[in-house]
C-alpha cells in the first residue's frame, strides 16, 4: 500500500530504537508510516520503553521480532548486536530521551539501544522528545552541540504542550515530520556517497563553497622564499569532498604538489597578500574554509636580484601578513554562514584552539596537533577535534584527510539547514 511509490524509503532497512518516553506511542504509527513507504524496520527498545508501549504491539506493527537484551542467546545465535546495528540503511532512535542522548554524547553502551548505536557504522537520526526543561538543561545542551559535530542527525523537537503540563520545546515531532526527516537522511546520504555527481544534487548542491589550501610561499629574493611544511593535503581534500556533494567550489591554493580536485575551479596564488586577493574576488560563498597555513610574515622589500653571500648574515626586515580567515569572518555585507578556521598546534591544544576560535571570528573551528610526532602534516591522515562557537567540542579518531573531509562537509550541510 505505498501511498508514496518514489519515496527513498523504498526497500530499505531501518533501525528503530525506542526509547522510554510517553511519547513511545508516536513510534508505533511512525513504524506504520515507513512500512508504508515500503521500508522494512527492525525494531529496538529500551526497558524504559517497554514502560509505554508493549513489544507485542511494535513488533505486530513492524511483522518483525522486537530486540531489547544485550545478553539474549536467541538473539546472538541468529544475529549479533554487530549485524543489528549494520543490517541497516540508517539508524532512528524515536523518541530519543536526555538519557539516551547523554548515553550515545559519551559513548556509553550499558544496554542493546546505547551498544548498537556505538557499534553502527550508519548514520544516526534522534527524534527527541523530554520535558522542556530537561530539553534546556546545561546538560543536554551541551550533548545536543557534541551529537551535532559528531554528525549525528536531529528532528525536533518542537514546541508544544507536553505530557506533564508544561509548554515548551521538548515535545516529539509528529511521525510525518520524521519520516521526511529519514527520506531526507537518506537522500542525502547516498548522494554523498557517489564521487563524481552531476552538478546541482548533493547535500551542497545549489551551495558555493571557498577553500584556501596548502602554504603560502613570502619571497626573500627571486630564488629564495619563507614556507611551511603544509602539503594541502586537507584542504584539497575538502574542496573534493564539497564538490562531490554538489557545491560550486573555488580553490585557493598555494604552491603545492597535488593535482587539481575534479570539478573545482582552482585559482593558484604564491603569497598570503595574492591569496587574500583571491578569496575577497571569490566571495560571496556560502562556506569559507581556511585550511591553508598562511605564512604570518613577509619581507617588507624582498630584494629584485638574488642576494649575495659573504660579509655578516643578512637580516630580514618582516612586516605582518593580513588575517585572511579573521578578514571574512568579520566581513559585514558578505560573511558566509558559515566560516570554518584551521588550528594547527603543537602544545596546550585546546587552550589555543580556544582563544583561536573567539579571536578569529570563525563557527567552527579544525583543530590538529602537527607536532613532530603527529605525521599530520604531509600525512594521509589526521586525527582532529572540532570546535563550535557555541561551545561544543568533539574528537574525532585518527581518519584518512578525505574521511575528515567528508565528515566536515557533512557538518557543513547540516549548519547551513539550521541557518
Ligand atoms: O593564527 P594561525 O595561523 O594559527 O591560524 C590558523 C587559521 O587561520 C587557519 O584557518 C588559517 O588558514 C587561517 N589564517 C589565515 N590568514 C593568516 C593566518 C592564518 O587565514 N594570515
Amino acid at each position: 500500500m505505498a501511498d508514496t511509490p518514489a519515496s527513498p524509503l523504498a526497500g530499505c532497512t531501518i533501525l528503530l530504537i525506542v526509547g522510554g518516553g510517553i511519547a513511545a506511542y508516536k513510534a508505533l504509527d511512525l513504524v506504520r508510516r515507513l512500512r508504508e513507504r515500503g521500508a522494512a524496520v527492525r525494531p529496538v527498545m529500551t526497558e524504559g520503553a517497554k514502560q509505554f508501549v508493549t513489544p507485542l504491539s511494535l513488533a505486530s506493527l513492524a511483522g518483525a521480532p522486537v530486540h531489547d537484551a544485550l545478553f539474549s542467546l536467541t538473539d546472538e545465535s541468529t544475529m549479533g548486536h554487530i549485524e543489528l546495528s549494520r543490517a541497516a540503511e540508517l539508524v532512528v532512535v524515536a523518541p530519543a530521551t536526555a538519557n539516551l542522548l547523554a548515553k550515545l554524547a559519551n559513548g556509553l553502551a550499558d544496554d542493546l539501544a546505547s551498544t548498537l548505536l556505538l557499534a553502527t557504522d550508519k548514520r544516526t537520526l534522534v527524534v527527541p522528545a523530554m520535558n522542556l526543561r530537561m530539553w534546556l538543561h546545561p546538560a543536554t545542551r551541551r550533548n545536543v552541540e557534541r551529537l551535532r559535530a559528531d554528525g549525528v542527525l536531529f528532528c525536533g523537537p518542537v514546541e508544544g504542550a507536553m505530557a506533564c503540563g508544561e509548554f515548551g520545546p521538548g515535545r516529539m515531532s509528529e511521525p510525518l515530520a520524521v519520516v521526511a526527516a529519514i527520506e531526507a537522511a537518506l537522500a542525502a546520504d547516498t548522494r554523498l556517497a557517489l564521487p563524481n555527481l552531476a552538478p546541482g544534487r548533493g547535500a551542497l548542491a545549489g551551495r558555493r563553497v571557498v577553500v584556501t589550501s596548502g602554504p603560502t610561499h613570502e619571497p626573500i629574493d627571486p630564488v629564495r622564499f619563507i614556507a611551511n611544511r603544509s602539503s594541502g593535503k586537507q584542504g584539497h581534500a575538502i574542496a573534493s569532498a564539497a564538490a562531490a556533494a554538489g557545491a560550486e567550489v573555488v580553490l585557493v591554493s598555494g604552491p603545492v604538489a597535488l593535482p587539481d580536485p575534479a570539478g573545482v575551479r582552482v585559482e593558484r596564488v604564491e603569497t598570503a597578500l595574492e591569496m587574500l586577493a583571491a578569496v575577497k574576488a571569490a566571495l560571496p560563498a556560502d562556506v569559507f574554509v581556511a585550511a591553508a597555513a598562511v605564512a604570518d610574515w613577509h619581507v617588507t622589500a624582498a630584494a629584485a636580484h638574488k642576494l649575495k653571500k659573504g660579509g655578516e648574515p643578512a637580516s630580514l626586515a618582516l612586516a605582518a601578513n593580513p588575517d585572511i580567515l579573521a578578514t571574512v569572518a568579520g566581513r559585514e555585507r558578505d560573511r558566509p554562514p558559515v566560516v570554518v578556521g584551521f588550528a594547527a598546534e603543537t602544545e596546550r591544544l585546546m587552550d589555543h584552539a580556544r582563544e583561536k576560535l573567539g579571536r578569529k571570528g570563525c563557527d567552527l573551528l579544525v583543530l590538529n596537533d602537527v607536532g613532530p610526532a603527529s605525521g599530520t602534516f604531509g600525512g594521509e591522515t589526521n586525527e582532529v577535534t572540532i570546535l563550535a562557537r557555541d561551545g561544543g567540542a568533539t574528537a574525532w579518531p585518527r581518519l584518512s584527510k578525505a574521511e575528515v573531509a567528508k565528515r566536515l562537509v557533512r557538518l557543513f550541510a547540516e549548519r547551513l539547514d539550521e541557518t
